[in-house]
């Protein structure tokens, strides 16, 4: 018996092509685990009416340990459509497994490294005063909160009457009084104290053992002054007892636009569901896209591992495949960083940095070519190959 049982969850489209070269790589550099499928997908919504089955959720609820691919997910009238026939009138309604499974096992901190790889074509640039080319380098962690807020799935269409009373009591809704139910949609944006607490904890306990000089938190407090207010209000609160470290603040939208004036200025980040999502992204897209963006869900007990990128169903037919794999890989590396293993970590993360900066093996991403069945003519590296390269410099 190894000490880790990791539960791999490959899931849709490219997931079954990533998954398994980040199982290589983790085998490659030695770390002492068994692993063992689980089902989670579309596939299982379509068959089974629940795309997060209860022998995946008692997996992970027994080793503790997760690496997840990615899913599909599709709107609400094709998930219908797609189910068994046999299941149709069961009332059954489609939700994201993964959100699922970070509430399901309260998977509260998500953290997400932004980080440029010296070397890669991929990483921004911009233009000085005297029009030469400068590259910042970028080294920011993001810390989403992850179970709550918009994604909390409290929504409806068309809302019951006692909803509708209770929103009532809010002077504000008066402007949306006489709209017919079924014209008025509603998701609420729920926060609690103790959410907030642990995900501005975390992010300041993050740039305390990293040496990050700052947390930014980035929500939009000037409007949303009751939910984003709360963040604020714990992330000064927990300051106090990280007095070396600034803290900053930040409205989502104007993140959006310094990204690309300032990136390096940035160290830590944290933010609420929602805005922590699209400003993952937009850090990703700094260090090289989705090909490039790892994650951790981290619960007390329970923390799973994944790219951040989607299921890509157009490149999942490919054979061989050609999506890059090296945010599944970093992802790897952080469950590594998880367990303690933090050399082995690294040395996974310093592979994978030689690679890109040798530059003799880059998926069609890192080539700017589209991605197709074309590409491998055109120079680009096959998953495997990029996979091979990365295990070759271990
Ligand atoms: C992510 C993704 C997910 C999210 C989707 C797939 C539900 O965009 O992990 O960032 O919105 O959290
Ligand atoms: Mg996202």
């Amino acid at each position: 018996m190894n000490t880790f049982t990791v539960v791999t969850m490959p899931g849709d489209g490219i997931g079954q092509s990533v998954l398994p070269e980040s199982v290589r790589v983790l085998e490659a550099v030695g770390f002492d685990a068994d692993y063992v499928h689980a089902d989670i997908g579309w596939d299982f919504w379509c068959r089974e009416g629940n795309p997060l089955p209860d022998r995946t959720i008692d997996l992970l609820a027994q080793h503790k340990l997760g690496l997840f691919g990615a899913i599909t997910s599709k709107p609400k009238k094709e998930a219908l459509a797609e189910l068994d026939p046999d299941l149709r009138d069961k009332g059954l309604v489609y939700f994201s497994p993964i959100v699922a499974m970070r509430q399901r096992f309260d998977l509260d901190i998500c953290l997400r490294p932004c980080r440029s790889f010296p070397g890669n074509p991929l990483n921004f640039v911009r233009q000085t005063l005297d029009r030469r080319i400068d590259e910042p380098v970028v080294d920011v962690a993001i810390f989403r909160q992850n179970t709550e807020g918009l994604y909390a799935g409290v929504e409806w269409t068309d809302p019951p009457a006692q909803v509708l009373e209770a929103f009532e009591t809010h002077k504000k809704f008066g402007f949306f009084k006489g709209t017919p139910g079924p014209d008025l949609a509603i998701s609420t944006r729920i926060f609690t104290r103790n959410a907030c607490r642990r995900i501005v904890r975390a992010a300041f306990e993050h740039a305390r053992k990293f040496g990050y000089k700052s947390v930014t938190v980035c929500e939009k407090p000037n409007v949303l002054r009751e939910t984003s207010g709360m963040m604020e209000d714990e992330a000064k609160r927990a300051h106090q007892d990280f007095p070396e470290i600034q803290l900053w603040s930040t409205n989502i939208d104007a993140q959006m636009m310094w990204l690309t004036k300032n990136p390096e200025d940035y160290g830590v980040i944290v933010a609420g569901n929602m805005f922590g999502d699209i400003v993952s992204d937009a850090f990703a897209g700094l260090v090289g896209g989705l090909g490039f963006a790892c994650s951790g869900n981290i619960g007390d007990e329970v923390a799973v591992f994944e790219p951040t990128h989607g299921s890509a169903p157009k490149y999942a037919e490919l054979d061989p495949p050609i999506v890059n794999p090296i945010a599944m890989i970093l992802s790897a590396a952080m469950l590594l960083d998880h367990v303690g293993e933090t050399e082995k970590a690294e040395r996974v993360r310093a592979a994978v940095a030689a690679v890109v900066a040798e530059g003799k093996v880059r998926t069609y991403d890192m080539l700017k070519i589209a991605g197709g069945p074309l590409s491998i003519g055109r120079g680009a590296a096959t998953t495997q190959q990029m996979t091979d390269a990365i295990i070759a410099r271990l």
